[in-house]
């Protein structure tokens, strides 16, 4: 049993509460605030077919560190995670690797949607997270770019009850930008070549599609005002379509670029301070349902080659629930907010069970992020230099306690 004393808890009340463990414990946390463990519901931890960049023995300490007890990992791996086959294969990878780290993190897998096997979907009914269609290419081959696919995709996720998550741009004029602007090689052409035109159309396709279909359609990585005025009314209309920010588009915009230069480069882009400030009204309106990290390491050197050769993607799994924090001492969000968007939300959209897993916060305590404090093989975060209040001191996750100092 793992006794916590005198813990305050987010709905502003002072607690004593136990959590089953092997563990003989107690912790005085007079000091500290109880948070229920956060889910990442969008992880890219890379295995297989991209150990160097992240594993999940340095993924998962990652995960720890940030509060993490739950995450769901994408399927944009090599080979691609588009079959049973792969995906049982990843299964015994993944659980090898925990278990050499100790760490029982609890986790979930993404079927990719891989026009040449559809038919794998019913095979995954009970354990796949839910579907990944990638409508625009990113990183890993997966794309379905063809209507006739897209349908038949929505239809077989519908038809055996598994959530589909959308990366929402649209291939077609990703394609057409890129060719139009082929005369940059700045980093910021990025955010013109895939344009929030191309977001708001492909959202529109699938929220036409989740219609026709009735699948249960989950938005991965919103950024765009056009985005969220289509989530919007499809909510009004009744639809099951849920929505997820990522703590880059909150956090940071595309006056980065002048910063980071391509290690600013993500899928979608970063975007307008305009469009920034419209995710910010939408977690407040809840159209916005959950916090997905996107957590997407790539190497330094990686991210520093010339654009167009340069990887997208961020790591930030183990600094994200700061960030929030961080916001709400900022007066931007509230405590109920934070839990509803990293817990009660993920918990209900993706059906997990509901578990005892915590983690214990110092409010107060301000840490300025620098390159001792990152877990994750990436080795970088765009975040290095942020100084931000409230950070996690220690995640219980099933029942073992992890001190995080
Ligand atoms: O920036 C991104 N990186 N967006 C994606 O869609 C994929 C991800 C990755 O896996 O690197
Ligand atoms: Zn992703």
């Amino acid at each position: 049993m793992i006794e916590i004393h005198k813990v305050q808890t987010t709905d502003g009340h002072r607690i004593d509460c136990s959590i089953p463990s092997e563990e003989k414990l107690s912790i005085d946390a007079e000091e500290l605030m109880l948070f229920p463990a956060l889910i990442d519901p969008h992880v890219h931890f890379r295995v297989p077919g991209a150990e160097y960049k992240e594993d999940w023995t340095t993924a998962a300490k990652a995960a720890i560190a940030g509060g993490v007890t739950t995450v769901l990992d994408m399927p944009n791996n090599t080979p691609a995670c588009s079959t049973a086959l792969a995906f049982h294969g990843k299964e015994e990878m993944v659980q090898k690797q925990l278990n050499e780290a100790g760490i029982p993190l609890r986790y979930g897998f993404y079927l990719g949607a891989d026009k040449r096997h559809l038919q794998e979907i019913p095979k995954l009914k009970k354990r796949a997270a839910g579907i990944k269609i990638y409508m625009g290419s990113s990183t890993g081959d997966l794309l379905i770019d063809d209507a006739a696919s897209l349908k038949e995709a929505f239809r077989i996720a519908a038809a055996n009850d598994l959530l589909i998550a959308v990366h929402a741009e649209d291939e077609a004029l990703l394609k057409e930008r890129k060719h139009q602007f082929a005369n940059r090689s700045d980093a910021a052409v990025h955010s013109e070549i895939r344009s929030p035109r191309a977001a708001a159309i492909a959202v529109e396709q699938a929220i036409l599609l989740a219609e026709e279909t009735k699948a249960r359609l989950y938005i991965a990585h919103v950024s765009t005002k056009g985005e969220l005025d289509l989530i919007r009314s499809a909510k009004k209309k009744g639809l099951s379509v849920y929505a997820e920010a990522t703590p880059h588009h909150l956090f940071l915009n595309d006056s980065a670029y002048a910063r980071l230069g391509t290690l600013a480069l993500v899928n979608p882009p970063l975007r307008s301070k305009q469009d920034q400030e419209a995710l910010w009204d939408a977690i407040h309106d809840e159209t916005i349902d959950t916090i997905g990290t996107d957590h997407a390491p790539h190497t330094l050197e990686e991210k520093q080659k010339p654009y167009g050769s340069a990887p997208s993607g961020f790591p930030s799994i183990e600094f994200y629930f700061s960030l929030l924090l961080n916001a709400h001492a900022e007066k931007k969000l509230s405590l109920e907010q934070i839990v509803s968007l990293t817990h009660t939300r993920p918990q209900e959209i993706f059906r997990l069970p509901i578990d005892d897993d915590v983690v214990l916060v110092s409010l107060d305590e301000k840490r300025t992020i620098d390159h001792s404090m990152i877990r994750s093989k990436a080795r970088w975060s765009p975040y290095l230099g942020m100084t931000l209040s409230g950070w996690p001191r220690y995640t219980i996750c099933r029942g073992r306690l992890f001190d995080l100092q």
